[in-house]
């Protein structure tokens, strides 16, 4: 195939240095968990030591003092008020109290898609499982076509039983970015209440939370805002707020979702103090150009793979469905070799040291690249010559 004409971004400089990652692994999976800049391990470390120091008086009077500031710098990034962020420890906990709060009727119906995160399919099945309810999973074959035919399969498979439409932002396994502003606007025009999971969309696209309007939205910050683990939160509009408790109950039951998602419980405090610091160190690039460097890079990535005759694209190549990840298909040939995708991410890892997670959805085979500004070009390279290297050995 004729080599592709549009070159990778420039780096944005700086961005290599100052990570934790191993240097002998080809890191090209930020999505799952994130990697943490060291500026921002350091500071993380700084709160804790400043919150040991007098446990009592920071942690037991302070807490709510210690919270202004990684709320309102939240509160910018996303486009909304700090007082209707619940800071929660993962996505995870986001989802978990938004479920909790419904008050189901036995026959109501969850609509969502096939590409659903795996974790959140579990969840709803709970619900289902004590409350009688449905999950619709809403089929969205490979490769998908456009915004707008997710969009109208979506609306499609909404009833006079539908009582949530639960999406992702970013889809995990396909790497999609959904039409979130089009499906709020369908459900609601039907009276339908709208969840975001933004599990990877914080840091990787542009976010006004508040005029996105979804009934509910939480989101990961240890992915693409580089902040520690244990930092995400949940947004409520304000019609739900006030019925939006988090999934611990603690002291403040009742009390507006400021003071209640302020104290889940003891935990630690240190890492979303550190939110701060990871927005800083984000924004010292500019946030727009890490956001924009990220997603010109997995464009650059998704076209190489493409190009390399090895993968086939699973969602337009015009970039519209794209942020800083992107996934793309085997073709079957790779089943035959590999006992699974385990097995074949393990292969990826032992032949080119190469991190990259490979999933298999509804029979597909994927591999699904990141693009975060600790990664080069040369790296998504060194990810095609390992999987030629594999390929001559089918
Ligand atoms: C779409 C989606 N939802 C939810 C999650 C769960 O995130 P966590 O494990 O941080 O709770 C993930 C994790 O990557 C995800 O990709």
């Amino acid at each position: 195939m004729a080599p592709s004409p549009l070159g990778p971004p420039n780096p944005l400089s700086g961005t290599d240095a100052g990570w934790q990652l191993d240097p002998a692994i080809v890191f090209l999976n930020h999505g799952s968990f994130g990697s943490l800049p060291v500026a921002v391990a350091e500071a993380a470390e700084r709160h804790r030591r400043f919150i040991e120091a007098q446990p009592i008086a920071r942690l037991g009077r302070g807490v709510a003092d210690l919270l202004n500031a990684p709320k309102e710098a939240l509160g910018r990034l996303l486009g909304a008020p700090p007082e209707r962020i619940g800071l929660v420890e993962n996505a995870t906990a986001g989802i978990a109290a938004v479920l909790r709060n419904v008050a189901w009727h036995p026959g109501d119906e969850v609509v969502t898609t096939g590409h659903v995160y795996g974790a959140v399919r579990q969840a709803l099945f709970r619900e289902r499982d004590l409350h009688g309810i449905a999950i619709r999973e809403v089929s969205v074959p490979l490769p998908v076509q456009s915004s707008d035919d997710v969009l109208a399969r979506i609306v499609a498979a909404l009833t006079d039983r539908t009582r949530l439409v639960l999406v992702d932002h970013v889809t995990s396994p396909t790497a999609l970015v959904m039409p979130a502003r089009e499906i709020v606007k369908a459900c609601h025009a039907r009276g339908i209440a709208v969840m975001i999971d933004g599990a990877h969309a914080p840091g990787m696209l542009p976010l006004d939370l508040d005029g996105l309007g979804a009934d509910w939205y939480t989101g990961n910050l240890h992915k693409w805002v580089y902040a520690p683990k244990g930092c995400a939160f949940l947004h409520a509009s304000a019609q739900r707020a006030h019925e939006t408790h988090p999934a611990s109950i603690s002291h403040h039951y009742g009390a507006g979702m400021d003071l209640e998602f302020g104290w889940q419980g003891t935990r630690d405090v240190g890492a979303w103090m550190a939110i701060t610091d990871a927005i800083a160190w984000m924004e010292a690039f500019g946030a727009g150009a890490v956001m924009d460097h990220n997603k010109r890079l997995a464009e650059w990535a998704q076209r190489r793979m493409v190009d390399s005759g090895l993968f086939e694209p699973i969602s337009p190549m015009d970039g519209s469905m794209r942020g800083s990840m992107a996934a793309c298909r085997l073709d079957a040939r790779w089943r035959h070799r590999f006992a699974s995708v385990e097995a074949l991410q393990a292969a990826i890892l032992a032949e080119g040291s190469v991190e990259v997670p490979c999933m298999e959805l509804h029979g597909d085979w994927l591999v699904r690249v990141s693009a975060a500004p600790h990664n080069r070009p040369w790296q998504y390279e060194r990810l095609i010559d390992t999987m030629r290297s594999l390929d001559r050995a089918i």
